[in-house]
């Protein structure tokens, strides 16, 4: 009865059918092309969790004193009235909001008068200046002006399309006139993010699981991504910046949709973000048209030398061997996601380039990586010989290695006797990788310390080098030393996140959404849970910030929302509430928790490797295009045997496309002992064509972390639905 239980499971987590609503009838952004994305992929009652609103058009939810932040009365409420100069009313939206607001009020009194309209992320800035975005730090953001001429006129004002504001939550309106009062009667926003979709809430991936916090992290990341792609002729001005104000009418890339850094600001296409943002888009949203358009944009403005800009117009910020190296892996992940290999055919030659570029700065004697473009994603130091740019540049080798197989099977002439004495590119740079592997851990690790150390001599242990070096496989995934390095990343844990020690006083959700990978990477998966809780369960339930809606850039260990302060944001207004690059979790939890993940271009390869850690059931799935959806779902049972089930253990749902292949790899229950596993109703030695392969944990426990055996079901499972029970004998 595989399919009656199929249908059991999903139906336990509650999924129900989709029906057409007929008052999501939308728009796209203005001039946009609309997407063919219209439908949510998988609906069902996690979309409650869906931050996204159901219009494109938007009404504040609440209106505050900006006195003393109080709530006042709902939206709309009944008489909100500046009554005189300096009198002020603020909106709250409830949730990260961006675009453009109109409002409109009418004049009493004398005289003419102008109502002011300032904008900010968190509460803490509520008041007559927005907080800070354009970059100058000069002058302020201040706020719009909507000046009227005097009494009884009616007055609707829309801000300029320049002044777009891309991230805010709070609305302060306030009144500057000697002897007129102003009566509000409607305030609204055009929503200006996600500018293809007629219906923001079309997610392509979805994620359930027995923890609510988790969940709303989950779609906290996913809504972050949304707010973070923007239409591409709304980039933050540069070159010079605003020294005032703010302008955020910029080209920023090619069509008509773009993933930016952050919603408010820096409104640029940044690289290194990409490679947290662009695989939870993936398995969220699903909106890789921006992640081309951005790729794209970088392509179009590689430099002579081969080098690649650290940013996308109009910032067009240069000199950073990582993010140098970030595009590198970034056109990797969008060809797994998609194999749009009119896309790599295009840029190939110029990613050969850049590939030629980045090696040349490996010499010997030593064989690393010598840091000469020394920007990055904000670290203390980042020149020389630096271990986390060895991890970069050795996962831009194995993806390349990759990506030349798919160039030659995809348009490269095939080999032919007389091209043999041109290199396999394959072999190169996978021999290149393991050279530098070598040389990594010869120079770069301190056996003492558990851990690699900054660069070839520094007294410090990052997080990033060691995080990366996990979650890239320059460690082996569950091997011993992997194991020591997520222990000494415990090292750094606050209650609210980790601290960089390579960024002092700092926490950044970008480098740690690398550290979940880690823990997961060496077979921790309650820390990585831990992790997810203590640092973006901080931000999810902070009185100030976008009410859980969003993912923060960055923040103080003493919990205050500043970031690097010293190291050039001179005002700490300035930190992004809805920043991509912290949206780790959201790729983490499906595919390491849940454990689905694509292995090969458009999902024709899968894994699925749950890492349940405390969790008792999760489920989710995500949609390729091309190839259809993926699914999976499962349930823990203690002492509890649902009907057909039998003793303790757990249950497990496969709903993958048909011609596609996937391996399994399952945690027992108990190490040292294989459980029955039954796949389909069989036990796994009646069924012929399949072996499987106990894979023993020689570590045993560490404290209370879990750190299961596993058994890998070697060659795996071909397309369609699956039913697996892993029982204790
Ligand atoms: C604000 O106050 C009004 C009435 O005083 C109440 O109906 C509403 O629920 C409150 N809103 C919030 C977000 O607390
Ligand atoms: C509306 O609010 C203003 C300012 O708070 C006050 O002066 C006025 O009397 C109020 N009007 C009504 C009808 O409540
Ligand atoms: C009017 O209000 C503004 C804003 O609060 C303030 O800066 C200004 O000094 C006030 N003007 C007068 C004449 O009180
Ligand atoms: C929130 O902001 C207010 C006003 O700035 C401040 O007094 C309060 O301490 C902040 N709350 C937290 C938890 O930081
Ligand atoms: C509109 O009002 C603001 C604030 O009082 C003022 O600075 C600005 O000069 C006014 N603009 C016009 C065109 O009157
Ligand atoms: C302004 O709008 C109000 C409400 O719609 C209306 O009653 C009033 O006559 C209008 N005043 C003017 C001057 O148009
Ligand atoms: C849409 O309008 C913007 C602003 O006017 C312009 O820059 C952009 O090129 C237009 N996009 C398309 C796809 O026509
Ligand atoms: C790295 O390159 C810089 C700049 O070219 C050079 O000064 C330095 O000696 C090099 N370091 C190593 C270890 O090769
Ligand atoms: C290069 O070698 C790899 C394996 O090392 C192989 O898969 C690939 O087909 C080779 N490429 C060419 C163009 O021969
Ligand atoms: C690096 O390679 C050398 C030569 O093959 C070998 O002796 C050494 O053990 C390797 N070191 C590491 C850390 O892998
Ligand atoms: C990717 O696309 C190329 C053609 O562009 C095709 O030859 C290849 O089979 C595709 N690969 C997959 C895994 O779909
Ligand atoms: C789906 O893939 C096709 C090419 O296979 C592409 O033309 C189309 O734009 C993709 N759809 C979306 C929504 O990305």
């Amino acid at each position: 009865m595989m399919s009656s239980s199929w249908n059991a499971l999903f139906a336990y987590f509650g999924l129900v059918l989709a029906f057409s609503d007929p008052s999501l009838a939308q728009t796209c952004w203005r001039n946009s092309t609309c997407s063919s994305i219209t439908k949510t992929a998988f609906p069902g009652r996690w979309d409650k969790y869906i931050y996204a609103p159901s219009s494109r058009t938007v009404a504040p939810k609440s209106v505050l004193s900006l006195a003393t932040g109080q709530n006042i009365s709902s939206y709309p409420g009944t008489n909100l009235t500046l009554a005189t100069n300096g009198s002020a009313l603020v909106f709250d939206f409830g949730l990260e909001v961006g675009g453009i607001v109109t409002i409109k009020y009418t004049v009493a009194g004398t005289g003419k008068g102008a109502v002011g309209l300032a904008f900010t992320e968190a509460k803490n800035w509520i008041g007559e200046w927005s907080d800070s975005s354009n970059g100058a730090f000069r002058g302020p953001d201040g706020a719009l002006y909507s000046n009227f001429s005097g009494p009884g006129a009616n007055v609707t004002y829309t801000m300029p399309d320049a002044k777009i504001r891309g991230g805010f939550r709070y609305l302060t309106l306030f009144l500057l006139a000697p002897n007129a009062s102003v009566q509000i009667a409607d305030v609204s926003l055009e929503i200006g993010f996600q500018p293809t979709w007629s219906n923001l809430r079309a997610y392509q991936g979805y994620f359930y699981c027995n923890d609510d916090v988790l969940n709303k992290i989950w779609y906290a990341g996913a809504y972050t991504l949304q707010t973070n792609a923007v239409p591409p002729s709304t980039g933050r001005k540069a070159g010079p910046m605003s020294t005032s104000g703010w302008m955020n009418d910029g080209y920023l890339g090619p069509g008509n949709t773009i993933i930016v850094d952050g919603a408010k600001r820096d409104r640029a296409v940044w690289p290194g973000d990409m490679g947290v943002a662009v695989p939870s888009t993936f398995v969220s949203v699903g909106d890789l048209e921006s992640v081309k358009n951005a790729l794209q944009v970088i392509y179009d403005y590689q430099n002579t030398d081969g080098s690649f800009p650290e940013a996308g117009p109009p910032l067009l910020q240069q000199g950073s061997d990582t993010y140098h190296m970030w595009t590198m892996i970034g056109t990797y992940n969008y060809l797994l996601y998609t194999n749009d290999t009119a896309f790599l055919r295009k840029n190939w030659s110029s990613y050969l380039r850049a590939m030629t570029y980045i090696y040349a700065k490996v010499r010997s004697p030593l064989g690393l990586l010598n840091v000469t473009g020394t920007r990055d994603w904000a670290r203390w130091q980042t020149f020389g010989l630096m271990s986390h740019a060895q991890m970069i540049l050795y996962r831009t080798l194995t993806t390349g290695a990759e990506l030349a197989v798919w160039a030659s099977e995809a348009f490269l002439p095939s080999s032919s006797p007389s091209s043999s004495s041109s290199p396999n590119l394959t072999t190169l740079f996978l021999s290149r990788a393991s050279m530098l592997q070598n040389a990594t851990l010869t120079h770069c690790y301190s056996p003492s310390g558990n851990a690699f150390k900054d660069n070839t001599s520094s007294p410090i242990f990052p997080q990033d080098a060691n995080s990366l070096s996990l979650a890239f496989s320059l460690i082996p995934p569950f091997s011993v030393l992997g194991k020591k390095i997520s222990t000494s990343l415990l090292r750094n844990w606050t209650p609210i996140g980790p601290a960089s020690p390579e960024l002092p006083g700092q926490i950044s959700p970008f480098i740690s959404s690398f550290e979940i990978l880690a823990h997961l990477q060496a077979g921790y998966s309650s820390r990585s849970l831990k992790l997810i809780r203590s640092s973006w369960g901080w931000y999810l339930s902070h009185p100030n910030g976008t009410g859980g809606s969003t993912v923060i850039e960055g923040y103080l260990v003493n919990g205050s929302f500043a970031y690097r302060h010293n190291r050039g944001y001179a005002d700490t207004s300035y930190v992004s509430h809805a920043h991509g690059w912290s949206s780790g979790p959201t790729s983490a939890l499906t595919e390491y928790v849940l454990g689905l993940r694509i292995t090969e271009r458009l999902g024709k390869k899968w894994l699925f490797a749950p890492q349940m850690g405390d969790l008792t059931q999760a489920e989710g799935g995500f949609w390729v295009n091309g190839t259809g959806g993926f699914k999976a779902a499962w349930v823990k049972y203690t002492n509890k045997p649902a009907k057909g089930d039998y003793g303790d253990g757990y249950r497990v749902e496969l709903d993958t496309p048909e011609g596609t292949r996937g391996e399994i790899r399952l945690p027992v229950l108990k190490n040292g002992e294989m459980p029955e596993i039954k796949l389909d109703g069989k036990l796994l030695d009646e069924i012929v064509d399949l072996s499987w392969y106990y894979r023993r944990d020689n570590t045993g426990r560490v404290g209370d972390e879990e750190d299961l055996d596993l058994v890998d079901l070697v060659g795996g499972v071909e397309g369609g639905k699956h039913t697996i029970y892993v029982n204790a004998k």
